[in-house]
């Protein structure tokens, strides 16, 4: 496959005059593809029910028209002003109680059925005028759910589907009074209706309670969507994409994904370096101007997942954010190797986010492609070269990686309602294990907790995990590989119980979790190999054989045939070394990575990313700073 380069652009900014000849210096940049729409309720329904089509029309008209295939946004992200006053509940309440206002983007209550169903009529009349429009080539269904902390919601209108939702999970109410254990604390109920939202309590809510919540949050977003996938399929066949965003995870994106097509996010890597990377403080000065080398790959890895192999890069980062702590430009030569990344990741598509720099309101310092006097950019050299290159690459076939984690957004969940230890974060400790991978120069798939078989996988990671649906207990069974499990994996049940036979609670393995203990930072509990645990460790009991111990001799690593469990969070320097062995159990070959440098190898070509400012040498090349190489396999 060849991947196609596009853009985002807002016709409804700038005056129709222009739109010609920004679409023809699309084309002559070599763009495919042009995102447009997803903000544009304001000028689409200027007042309830007065549709203006006409400049959308023409915009559709002039982009299709110079040879650009059109990805069309439903609005759905922006209610305009008046949909307050239609429904003045429709804002989101935050944990405090306090809406969040009008003025900025999504700004609306996930359910509020109202708006759920003006969204769905909007998008309904959008693909009833352009789904059979020949340039409409897919759609955009709204824009960045969860962004901005939008998902949870404690509005009225959520505590009443809430009750709803809990009434037809559990039908009576006696059998959620035993399922949350409410004869703790005497918060047993008698009635559905009087069950609130877990905030604002005194001291912590039951974690069952939020745990259930938060399952219902990700429900009304799966909900949301689907109202716009029905409304949009009744006249258009053409793909449905969303685009997710980097380590937003308070919905479930595989379920959502099932309705969709093809899944996409929105890679700001000099952004997210700062705000959500885990990077520490000199890993974030050796990389201000690259990005943290794995959280892209991360999540191209797991949307990929979430788009069934199908997947794109909706908004790439083209210069300097607006909205991190501190935003500089990415290195000569970084756009393009993320664009590579990406489409050494399987990329059908790597769109940039915008064409022209907004002079006006929150984006104005947010760069694009040009500038707001239409001059280029020097990135545009990148991207040419980038068109260029795909052609003379040819096709890039799909990888087939041995190596398998687990990665479930229930799980982030748990351990957010119930961390036990200031530093314990499933996405931390998946990235850590993601990390340790890449550094080994390795090529990995991730997969849902619902996946029904591991077999083409010789290593299969799963930390963290809150519970074993049956398909993956099944699935393990099952399977013949290298298995590494936990911390904390099995250390509930479905309903946030603490299993009858203990943690992990995996059938026939002869290991118990006794005890856990959180880990304040700064503290290190030494492994006698070398490296340390952090955070998190576990004591644990059984005749397994102990591959790994603490300083003072207690068990870190255990092995029961193919079934490895891990008792903590270990350091990158144990974790390296664990990994590796793991590997070397199941027949993988490593190739352990100099700082900054990584690779993908995909069916037909290993892919090599320099993502330091200065060259490295390796395997007898000397790969420049900000540079890929690619060879054929
Ligand atoms: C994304 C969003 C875009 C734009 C961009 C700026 O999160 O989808 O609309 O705001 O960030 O970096």
């Amino acid at each position: 496959m060849k991947a196609s380069l596009g853009i985002c652009y807002y016709p409804e900014h700038w005056p129709p005059a222009k739109w010609s000849e920004d679409a023809h210096r699309m084309v002559d940049l070599g763009l495919q593809l042009v995102r447009i729409g997803e903000f544009a309720w304001s000028r689409i329904e200027p007042s309830p029910g007065e549709l203006q089509w006409g400049w959308m029309d023409q915009a559709i008209e002039t982009l299709g028209g110079a040879g650009l295939k059109v990805v069309l946004g439903t609005p759905t992200a922006t209610p305009p002003r008046w949909m307050l006053d239609r429904y003045p509940d429709m804002l989101a309440l935050d944990i405090e109680g306090r809406p969040r206002k009008f003025g900025s983007r999504r700004h609306y209550c996930f359910s509020h059925a109202g708006y759920r169903e003006d969204s769905a009529t909007i998008a309904g009349l959008m693909a009833q005028r352009y789904g059979s429009s020949e340039y409409v080539h897919s759609w955009q269904i709204d824009n960045e759910y969860g962004c901005h902390d939008t998902v949870v919601s404690y509005s009225a209108a959520a505590r009443d589907a809430f009750q709803d939702w809990l009434a037809q999970h559990y039908s009576t109410i006696e059998s959620l009074n035993a399922a949350w254990g409410n004869v703790f604390w005497s918060m047993d109920y008698s009635d559905f209706g009087q069950i609130e939202l877990p905030n604002l309590t005194v001291t912590e809510p039951n974690p069952a309670h939020v745990m259930d919540f938060r399952r219902f949050c990700s429900d009304q977003v799966i909900r949301y969507n689907l109202a716009q996938v029905r409304a949009i399929r009744r006249h258009s066949d053409a793909s449905l994409i969303h685009n997710y965003m980097g380590r937003v995870t308070d919905f479930d994106h595989f379920r959502l994904g099932d309705d969709l097509d093809i899944a996409s996010w929105d890679s700001y890597p000099l952004g997210f370096l700062a705000d959500r990377s885990d990077a520490n403080e000199s890993r974030q000065q050796h990389f201000y101007q690259q990005g943290e080398p794995d959280f892209q790959a991360f999540h191209h890895d797991l949307y990929r997942a979430a788009g069934k192999g199908r997947w794109w890069v909706m908004e790439q980062q083209p210069g300097p954010v607006n909205w991190a702590p501190f935003n500089p430009a990415p290195l000569p030569n970084m756009v393009r190797l993320w664009t590579w990344e990406a489409i050494a990741h399987q990329a059908e598509a790597v769109c940039y986010f915008r064409w022209r720099q907004a002079p006006f309101a929150q984006e104005q310092m947010h760069a694009g492609l040009l500038r707001p006097d239409s001059i280029e950019m020097p990135v545009c050299d990148e991207v040419r070269q980038v068109v260029k290159e795909i052609e003379d690459v040819g096709s890039v076939t799909a990888a087939e990686p041995d190596i398998a984690l687990v990665f479930d957004y229930e799980s982030c969940w748990a351990w957010q309602c119930q961390p036990q230890g200031q530093s314990f974060d499933y996405f931390s400790l998946q990235l850590a294990f993601y990390r340790g991978l890449r550094r080994l120069g390795l090529s990995i798939d991730i997969v849902p907790a619902s996946v029904a078989s591991l077999d083409r996988y010789r290593l299969v990671l799963i930390p963290g995990l809150m519970y074993w649906n049956d398909s993956l207990r099944q699935a393990i069974e099952k399977f013949a590989g290298v298995l590494l499990v936990g911390p904390r994996s099995g250390s509930k049940t479905s309903q946030f119980a603490i299993p009858d036979k203990l943690p992990p609670d995996l059938h026939d393995f002869n290991c118990r979790v006794s005890y856990v203990e959180s880990l304040r930072p700064g503290v290190r509990r030494g492994l006698q190999q070398g490296g340390y645990m952090h955070s998190w460790l576990e004591c644990i009991e059984g005749d397994a054989e102990v591959l790994e111990k603490t300083s003072d001799g207690q068990a870190a690593l255990i092995a029961d045939s193919n079934l490895h469990y891990l008792a903590g969070w270990p350091d990158d320097e144990a974790m390296t070394r664990i990994l590796h062995n793991m590997c070397s159990s199941a027949g993988i070959g490593t190739t352990p990575m100099p700082p900054g440098l990584r690779q993908r190898a995909t069916g037909s070509h290993l892919f090599r990313f320099n993502y330091n400012g200065h060259a490295v040498e390796f395997d007898g090349t000397s790969i420049p700073a900000a540079g890929v190489t690619w060879k054929s396999v």
